[in-house]
């Protein structure tokens, strides 16, 4: 069996892509410091698969920590690093936090790759680097433009510090993937997205809404250069994005890259409105959701979505599940959690 470690496994997007690795055989390692989530996410990831994946409650950016695991585990060949702190509103009011946590986690994390002979890295990346781009759908090849907030500024300061590490370390290879919007859960109800206090994204906030927890979803602005005049953005099913990462770890364990470090765009290719996303999950559950439009939200971008061509064409992947079964099974999620 091959191992690979999940940095952030307990998270939202590492746990769903921890049970697709071990579905399709890995032997994982999850290291995470809990700090946005909960240790029943092992067990549940164990109730999905039959198998209790390795964890460590890990400091990623203590390096010490990091090492210590990685000496109890000898035999690692590729990780995947999730761990990272990402509120974007809260990275503005502390930018330290963002910058000592999501830069230093990064750096152990190549340290102890070079010092542990792992090959392979896949990091978790966002579209946030390209900010409001000048042509859609957009490329990677599409300017990288200065960063709307110290978590962005994260994002794009990682991808050069993966690309100036691989540079000079042969025995490592790097993809980083670009998400667009993740939204969903697993189907069965036993993981999904946790946020903490009021829900800063979209998806949380509707089915919170729906659920009764919140009275009403403001609607940011109505008055943006789209059809209806709410703003667009791809939203990405969350085991579609999971199985991105296994496309990218093959692609590597296979020698197919074609560079020591590759970017890849992860969305459907699709973009949608605010209100199609809240007609779409209104026709998915059946559920009527009480919104009302209000004024832009800060920091706002008008339109974003992917041209999903090279992930297509290259990793041999592509997003599969329809708008509607995400939403719904965003909502099975919340109803689970609100019980
Ligand atoms: P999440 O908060 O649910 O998961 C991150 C996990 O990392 C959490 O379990 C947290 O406890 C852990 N963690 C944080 N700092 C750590 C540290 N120093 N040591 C060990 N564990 C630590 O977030 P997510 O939505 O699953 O995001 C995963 C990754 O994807 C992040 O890097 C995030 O920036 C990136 N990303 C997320 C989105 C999104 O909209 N969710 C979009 C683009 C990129
Ligand atoms: C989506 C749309 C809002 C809440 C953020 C980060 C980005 C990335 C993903 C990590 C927007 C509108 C939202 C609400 C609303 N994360 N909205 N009412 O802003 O695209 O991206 O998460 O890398 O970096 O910035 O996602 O879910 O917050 O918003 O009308 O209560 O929903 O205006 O158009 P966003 P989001």
């Amino acid at each position: 069996m091959k191992k690979i470690m999940v940095t952030g496994g307990a998270g939202f997007i590492g746990s769903h892509t921890v049970v697709e690795l071990q579905q399709k055989g890995y032997e994982v390692f999850i290291v995470d410091n809990l700090s946005n989530s909960n240790p029943d996410v092992i067990d549940n990831i164990a109730k999905i698969t039959g198998v209790k994946p390795v964890f460590g409650k890990v400091d990623v950016s203590e390096k010490k920590e990091l090492f210590d695991f990685l000496k109890q585990h000898p035999g690692i060949e590729s990780v995947i690093h999730f761990a990272a702190s990402k509120a974007v509103g809260e990275s503005v009011e502390k930018p330290l936090k963002y910058y000592r946590n999501n830069i230093n986690g990064l750096i152990n994390v190549l340290e102890a790759m070079k010092e542990f002979g792992i090959k392979n890295l896949v990091f978790s990346s966002s579209c946030t680097v390209y900010g409001q781009p000048k042509k859609l759908p957009v490329t990677e090849n599409s300017p990288i433009q200065p960063a709307l907030s110290p978590y962005g500024n994260t994002k794009q300061i990682n991808e050069e510090i993966i690309h100036d590490f691989v540079a000079v370390t042969p025995s490592i290879n790097a993809i980083a993937l670009r998400y667009f919007n993740p939204i969903g859960a697993h189907p069965s109800s036993l993981i999904g997205e946790l946020p903490i206090g009021v829900p800063a994204n979209l998806i949380p906030y509707i089915t919170q809404t729906a659920a009764g927890i919140r009275e009403c979803l403001s609607v940011f602005g109505n008055d943006y250069d789209t059809p209806d005049g709410t703003p667009i953005r791809d939203y990405i099913d969350i085991i579609d994005l999971a199985n991105a990462h296994i496309a990218a770890i093959n692609r590597m364990e296979e020698g197919k890259q074609k560079g020591r470090l590759e970017f890849f765009n992860i969305g459907t290719g699709r973009g949608l409105t605010v209100l199609e996303l809240i007609n779409a999950f209104e026709k998915a559950t059946g559920v009527k959701l009480n919104y009302k439009i209000v004024g832009r939200r800060a920091g706002d971008i008008e339109k974003v979505w992917a041209d999903t061509s090279l992930a297509n064409n290259e990793l041999g992947w592509k997003a599969k599940v329809p708008i509607e079964e995400t939403l719904l099974n965003a909502w099975k999620w919340q109803q689970h959690i609100s019980k």
